[in-house]
């Protein structure tokens, strides 16, 4: 593995991904086991978008995940996994234990007819079959669609049907803190008008479901029937390897395609130098596998780099919110990666949750998935990291495959709330809003990447006009993240958040108009807006201004009711915080809701609204503030 083990290592690499980007990754490139190279490293241009890395290579990315291992580490762990109980044992994968889980599944998927290129709808909670089922759909070929276990059956309805899944694998139900989600019964009822071929149902809680006859088949009595031997398909580098949905600035969320090549070899790659794995290390990445964040840095990037992997079923403050710490010196575990909001509502239990524990193990701890404030910062540092371990702040997306600006840890020097630097090979941009390159420090701006990066978006499944229009049209030659950012003297990022009608509500993200599409499927609602306002733990949380057809009689019922439809049509992360009432929305002459102001409103600061001029009903704005309960 390319392994930037200093300053000047990393201003060399940097230089050098610049001005030969394609020898740059050609090297990186070759650090992993093709069956057969690639003639060209990168044809592409930015207007269809049309993006190849490394042009009819041919591989599998399973066999660089754990064939190419099992000479050397074929005994070593690959997957620790801690239960939601912490009276329940642990349980542990060698390479060789999961390299033949894999294999078995792999030819059980082959047995209910799944080919390559098919794709398979992936629900199920965090257990060790979700991460041996996603490597069995890539050991054959066939796409894998993982949908987050907190969404409703209607949306996972939706992105079934959206990517043509041909099986779902799911369990009976998921366990997170005291709670039991009936996954099973999920499913059935996203599916009972879609014609599934298969269900695969793994038995995780023993809870009594319902086996549809020739549909359902248990987990355990397929695998039983086919051997664990099994020949990785040969794929190219532009296959396919999985689908991802996502919430953009348009109603539908979007199913973001990546590909075989160039996914390994960037999560490989970042993975080994954002963090500095050392091997024997164990790593902890607390993310759900239903976000990017899981399938790059639990599954794909730790596996290709031969680590140790800790995967975590329940939840932080279950039992008692002291679970991570605990989790942590069980395991010894050495590198800690999780989000901001954990970190914030951790923090806000108190420090005697932390104190006791010894931590002695964490050598580097990370952060991910909205902007990190001071405070959590300092927490985090101080208390978990005991001054020592190095915080590196990631910023990246499910559309760019891999950690894009940070820190390398023990490497570069830290600030507080600053992501930093962009990791060799990308190549970050401010822009105006007219499109300008911003140059110098000291800027702020909207943030661009103005090359390809080996893991970055190809298409959206099924709509590549869309994915053009979402990313590469705003600002022709470039691609455009949606977030806005700001570069200090020293050249560091930090990222301010979204620009564009995307929520980072926990680090999950949702867009406004599909939390609207659902609220206004009340029968009592007309129209809604919906906006971010900051939250103490959530970083961002939902706020909805409501027009009703008829006054609401008891306006918490109706609250109630419009958070029971949202939860039923999205699921609970969707919930709005806060519904206010109201007349009218304040629009602009050609209809377009000014959601700037609704936004200022949302977090009570309403001194100075800015021009309302150009409002149809200037007059709104005062009503809605009159009405507001901040
Ligand atoms: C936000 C998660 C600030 C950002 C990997 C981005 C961040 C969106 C950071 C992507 C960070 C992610 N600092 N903001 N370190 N990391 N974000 O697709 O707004 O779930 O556009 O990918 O999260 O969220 P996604």
């Amino acid at each position: 593995m390319y392994y930037i083990n200093s300053l000047e290592e990393y201003e060399r690499s940097y230089k050098k991904s610049i001005e030969e980007p394609k020898q740059f990754w050609d090297y990186i490139a070759t650090t992993f086991y093709w069956r057969r190279k690639w003639e060209q490293t990168l044809v592409w241009n930015f207007e269809e978008p049309n993006i190849n890395w490394f042009v009819s290579g041919k591989l599998n990315i399973t066999e660089n995940c754990l064939d190419r291992h099992l000479k050397d580490h074929a005994n070593h762990l690959a997957l620790i996994w801690e239960p939601n109980n912490p009276n329940e044992n642990s349980i542990t994968y060698t390479y060789a234990e999961l390299h033949a889980a894999v294999s078995q599944f792999a030819n059980t998927l082959k047995r209910q007819g799944v080919y390559k290129g098919d794709r398979v709808c992936l629900y199920m909670p965090m257990i060790p079959e979700l991460l041996i089922a996603m490597l069995a759909c890539a050991r054959i070929g066939a796409v894998h669609s993982v949908v987050f276990g907190g969404f409703s059956a209607k949306a996972l309805r939706e992105r079934i049907l959206d990517a043509g899944c041909k099986i779902v694998v799911t369990a009976d139900a998921g366990l997170r803190g005291h709670r039991e989600i009936p996954m099973k019964e999920i499913v059935d009822e996203a599916t009972a008008d879609i014609d599934i071929r298969s269900v695969i149902v793994f038995k995780r809680t023993g809870k009594p479901i319902r086996m549809q006859a020739e549909r359902d088949v248990w987990w355990h009595d397929a695998i039983s029937q086919v051997d664990s031997v099994c020949e990785a398909e040969e794929m190219d580098a532009e296959d396919m390897l999985f689908i991802l949905y996502t919430s953009g600035s348009t109603g539908k969320p979007k199913g973001v395609v990546h590909t075989t090549g160039g996914f390994m070899v960037y999560t490989g790659y970042t993975f080994q130098n954002v963090f500095q794995y050392q091997s024997g290390d164990v790593f902890w990445c607390t993310a759900d596998i239903g976000w990017v964040t899981g399938h790059s840095y639990i599954v794909y990037g730790p596996l290709l780099n031969a680590a140790t992997v800790l995967m975590f079923e329940g939840i932080p403050t279950w039992p008692n919110p002291d679970r991570c710490w605990q989790i942590i010196d069980k395991h010894k575990v050495n590198i800690f990666y999780t989000a901001p909001t954990a970190i914030r509502s951790l923090m806000a239990h108190g420090d005697e949750w932390v104190v006791p524990y010894k931590l002695e193990s964490l050598r580097v701890i990370g952060s991910v998935g909205e902007p990190i404030n001071h405070e959590a910062w300092e927490w985090y540092h101080r208390l978990v990291g005991k001054n020592k371990c190095p915080l590196v702040d990631t910023w990246w997306q499910t559309e760019t495959g891999g950690i894009m600006i940070s820190a390398l840890a023990g490497i570069s020097s830290l600030k507080p709330s600053f992501a930093g630097l962009p990791l060799p090979g990308v190549q970050p941009v401010l822009l105006d809003t007219k499109g300008n390159v911003i140059e110098g420090n000291n800027e702020e701006g909207l943030l661009c990447i103005a090359f390809p990066w080996p893991a970055m978006i190809r298409t959206t499944y099924g709509e590549h006009e869309q994915c053009k229009q979402n990313y590469f049209a705003t600002f022709p030659g470039y691609y455009f993240t949606g977030d806005g950012a700001k570069r200090d003297e020293d050249g560091y990022y930090r990222i301010i958040g979204r620009v564009d009608d995307v929520i980072n509500v926990s680090g999950h993200r949702i867009g406004t108009a599909e939390v609207e599409d659902a609220i206004n499927e009340h029968d009592n609602v007309v129209e809604s807006a919906v906006v971010g306002f900051s939250h103490p733990i959530k970083g961002q949380g939902i706020y909805a201004y409501v027009i009703c057809n008829q006054p609401p009689a008891d306006t918490n019922q109706t609250r109630h009711e419009i958070n029971e439809m949202v939860t039923r049509i999205i699921g609970p992360i969707a919930r709005p915080d806060k519904i206010q009432f109201v007349n009218g929305l304040p629009k602009t002459r050609s209809g377009k809701i000014m959601r700037r102001i609704l936004r200022k409103i949302a977090e009570g600061d309403t001194k100075n609204m800015g021009d309302t001029s150009t409002l149809l009903d200037p007059s709104v704005v005062d009503t809605i503030i009159a009405g507001n309960p901040n």
